[in-house]
């Protein structure tokens, strides 16, 4: 099938806002009309056992896509609250828990720390100018006073990739608990859960995965389910959901005592067209594509370590790419003097060639 049959890609100039949002996929598209509202136009209230298959479907799906096991997946709203729930869930016995995380991890997940002041929670930032790939600038900061150690895959504002699995290894050795970020990983990097030493893992599909707003989902490792207790609860994070007892609360033994009330379907519908189209075509085929676009875009730059966006640091600059970048009607974003552009597999070689004619003469 080709590209222009399985996306459904903005009309005008190119397209280079994956880092923001992924385009539709058709799939996607289809799956929010057969999955969520077909079953409730003909069936009412009693497609719930039918809504209920299809979310774990979408567990399914993560777990095909990342390893991991099925039950170790649950759906969140995004990142940031899984982040919350996942912290306010752990068996603490110190006073004070320190999360370690690199000045340039999304700033969102570093508010959820801090707002969790009042429950002894305090962020530590490894400083900007320490880079976040340098296995030694961890090792340097992984002190006795950490306790858990937040690493982003790929960094939103640099691109830039982390070895996760070698930093995991390194704080594991020390005994902290590792979290990963992979907002803008998945579904372009490839990630097999299970090769890294790590606690727990946040994602959404917004981005690589083409899934819409809405379907994040976190991962926590089997093993440690039982320890944790999530405090936002409600009937769907119960071992029986439908023992309807107010006086008796069990928590399911599975991730799904993560989830809380009622959940929203469409996201999910809608997103797990996206994870299957990416599974169709295999992440390590996307990341090839990738790689070949962004080093057409850019020739004076090693992509290897870099995730799929071009994060363009324009200094002075700045306005006279973003002028061309609008010139030729493209759809991307500026973030102080950075540009950032993503190439899916929905670019063309003639669209990276466009940045590279861009960044040329500068
Ligand atoms: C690396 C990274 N983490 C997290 C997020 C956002 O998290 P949330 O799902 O809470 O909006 C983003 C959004 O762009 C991101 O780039």
């Amino acid at each position: 099938m080709s590209i222009k049959t399985q996306f459904i890609i903005p009309e005008g100039g190119p397209y280079y806002l994956t880092h923001s949002i992924g385009p539709m996929t058709r799939k996607g598209k289809d799956y929010l009309d057969a999955h969520y509202l077909t079953p409730w136009i003909e069936k009412g209230g009693q497609a719930w056992p039918y809504w209920l298959t299809l979310m774990d479907r979408f567990n399914g799906a993560l777990s095909k896509l990342l390893g991991g096991g099925e039950d170790e997946f649950a759906h969140q709203p995004n990142l940031s609250a899984a982040l919350s729930k996942y912290l306010l869930s752990l068996p603490l016995k110190k006073s004070t828990t320190k999360i370690l995380m690199h000045a340039h991890a999304f700033p969102s997940m570093g508010f959820v720390v801090s707002a969790l002041k009042s429950d002894n929670f305090e962020l530590v930032l490894i400083p900007e100018t320490q880079p976040a790939q340098d296995l030694q600038v961890w090792a340097d900061h992984l002190s006795e006073d950490i306790d858990i150690v937040l690493l982003t895959h790929v960094h939103s504002m640099t691109g830039v990739l982390s070895p996760v699995g070698e930093i995991a290894r390194l704080a594991k050795s020390k005994g902290k608990r590792v979290l990963v970020d992979v907002a803008q990983s998945v579904g372009v990097i490839p990630i097999h859960i299970p090769d890294w030493d790590v606690d727990a893992v946040f994602g959404s599909c917004i981005k690589w995965l083409c899934g819409g707003p809405g379907a994040g989902w976190m991962w926590v490792r089997a093993e440690e389910l039982p320890t944790l207790n999530p405090v936002t609860v409600g009937w769907f994070s119960h071992a029986n959901p439908f023992e309807f007892d107010i006086r008796n609360f069990e928590y399911s033994e599975t991730a799904k005592k993560f989830w809380d009330g009622t959940p929203s379907v469409a996201p999910y519908a809608m997103a797990l067209g996206g994870i299957e189209t990416v599974l169709d075509m295999g992440v390590e085929t996307i990341r090839a594509r990738n790689l070949e676009l962004l080093q057409t875009a850019r020739t004076d730059f090693d992509f290897t370590d870099n995730g799929g966006t071009i994060c363009y640091k324009a200094g002075e600059q700045a306005d006279q790419i973003e002028n061309g970048l609008k010139l030729m009607k493209a759809k991307f974003d500026r973030r102080g003097d950075t540009l950032r552009l993503s190439l899916h597999v929905t670019n063309t070689l003639e669209q990276a060639n466009r940045i590279a004619n861009l960044l040329k003469p500068i």
